[in-house]
């Protein structure tokens, strides 16, 4: 059934659709959308005949006609090339992105972009005030889209509207740099649920709130303009049973045994798998492997480090610089330790199949996960779902919003070169059997929130809320 003119009663508003548009020659296919929201809303969206999602499809161009594809009734927006530049490129990846982490790299500040973003998000909220029914439950997701929830209030007082952002919210003195703080935080004030990754995010966003607004906020309850909103902490989740199955899944495991042979079949693999992004910290990583080596600490004999960089917002400032520094680095190490024909870093600027970085998983004896911000990291959490003999290592970067959940993780400070050394040395010496109490307990964790879990624990509040 095609989206049409139908009214819906559950509507999801993301800047990706859960698929996006991609051309081979003269043939275009769609592939999911990068990222964990697809698979985390795929149980409540996924063959539901009441919810849409509306969002881009990648292809900057009009809204083309709403379709359907693996049982997701997809309504495109458009975005032009114009507005790809200055509302996606600009003011979500560089003004935004990098304030919301924590300043990495200095945001910009342009009012040109700032334009676009509300002509953009007037659209979003346009289309979803179309698409919904009366009454509708409304969830808008992420960073690209914070007027929304204001605008659409304004234009459907009858819906209920759920916020969640995806990446964490800064401290409020970071925050109170936007030049437009003001008007982001009435957006989201529209909605009658914020939702945020950590505890700590959301008293980050009830702080600002507080300062900017002046309004009352008792708990993580915001009373502002005769409206009431709550902000909570929602960690995401991953589909774990998915992940579980592809491990246990006998194709995926005969390509683990091959991909461990072609890298010479040594006693412990390290991975690392990222958008190629300056907040993951893979160039911290890389500069402790080097150390490592030139240390005698670890040894080319017995240690591989694969990492895995899948291409992101290349155009935006910032990520070709962090591109030509890490493989400055992967040829620096391989230059200086591999071996012929036995590179000790396999680096591929590629993004993979779930499959093969399942397969990877398997046989990853350590698992690098260095972020210097980001809001959850679902990449360590699937990790630890594809380890069903409960063995392996997940060096885990405190400022992740993963490491709030996964305690028994190796917890480090990526600024701290010397202590994640520490961790990955002693990491690798260490036996399957030791590393067992921890991975249980973190599998306890990831079983028991999942991400069917986390959106009905959010829906189920938003649908509570007064
Ligand atoms: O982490 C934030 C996020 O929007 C994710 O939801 C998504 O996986 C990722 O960034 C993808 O980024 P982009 O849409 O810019 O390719």
């Amino acid at each position: 059934m095609a989206a049409g003119k139908q009214k819906w009663s559950f509507v999801v508003a993301a800047n990706r659709l859960p698929v996006r548009r991609v051309w081979e020659g003269d043939t275009a296919q769609w592939v999911p959308s990068p990222g964990g929201l697809v698979s985390a809303l795929r149980p409540v969206m996924s063959g539901n005949p009441d919810a849409v999602w509306a969002g881009w499809t990648g292809v900057p161009g009009p809204g083309t006609e709403p379709f359907e594809v693996d049982g997701f009734q997809c309504h495109p927006v458009g975005v032009s090339q114009g507005e790809l530049q200055l509302f996606y490129e600009g003011f979500s990846n560089a003004t935004l992105w990098p304030l919301f982490h924590d300043a990495l790299v200095p945001p910009e500040y342009h009012r040109t972009w700032w334009d676009a973003y509300r002509t953009v998000n007037q659209r979003y909220a346009a289309t979803v005030a179309d698409l919904a029914a009366p009454g509708a439950t409304v969830w808008i997701h992420d960073y690209h889209l914070l007027l929304v929830p204001g605008l659409l209030r304004a234009a459907r007082p009858d819906l209920r509207i759920g916020f969640f952002l995806h990446i964490p919210f800064p401290a409020r003195e970071l925050y109170i740099r936007l030049p437009w703080r003001a008007e982001i935080i009435d957006g989201l004030l529209g909605a009658d649920l914020i939702g945020l990754q950590t505890p700590l995010g959301a008293d980050n966003f009830c702080r600002a709130v507080n300062r900017i607004t002046g309004a009352k906020t008792t708990g993580r309850v915001i009373q502002h303009n005769g409206r009431t909103s709550q902000a909570g902490a929602f960690p995401i989740g991953i589909d774990t049973d998915r992940i579980a199955g592809l491990a246990a899944d006998p194709a995926v495991q005969a390509r683990a045994a091959e991909i461990h042979e072609t890298l010479g079949s040594p006693r412990t693999v390290l991975l690392g798998v990222d958008r190629l992004d300056y907040t993951k910290g893979i160039e911290v990583r890389l500069r402790a492997f080097r150390e490592l080596l030139a240390e005698g600490r670890l040894s080319v004999d017995d240690c591989v480090l694969v990492q895995i960089a899948e291409p992101s917002r290349s155009q935006v400032t910032g990520y070709a610089e962090v591109r030509r520094e890490v493989e400055q680095m992967v040829g620096d190490v391989n230059g200086n330790f591999g071996v012929m024909g036995r590179p000790v870093v396999h680096y591929l600027h590629q993004s993979q199949p779930i499959e093969e970085l399942v397969a990877m998983y398997l046989i990853a004896d350590i698992m690098l996960v260095t972020p210097l911000r980001d809001g959850m990291n679902l990449v360590a959490k699937e990790y630890v779902a594809s380890r069903p003999d409960n063995t392996g290592v997940l060096v885990l970067s405190e400022f992740t919003g993963a490491a709030q959940e996964l305690r028994t993780a190796e917890l480090i400070n990526p600024h701290d070169i010397e202590s994640l050394k520490t961790a990955m040395e002693a990491a690798a010496h260490r036996t399957g059997a030791d590393t067992v109490p921890a991975m249980r307990a973190m599998r306890r964790v990831v079983r028991s929130n999942t991400a069917q879990r986390w959106a009905e624990r959010f829906l189920a509040r938003l649908e509570a809320c007064e």
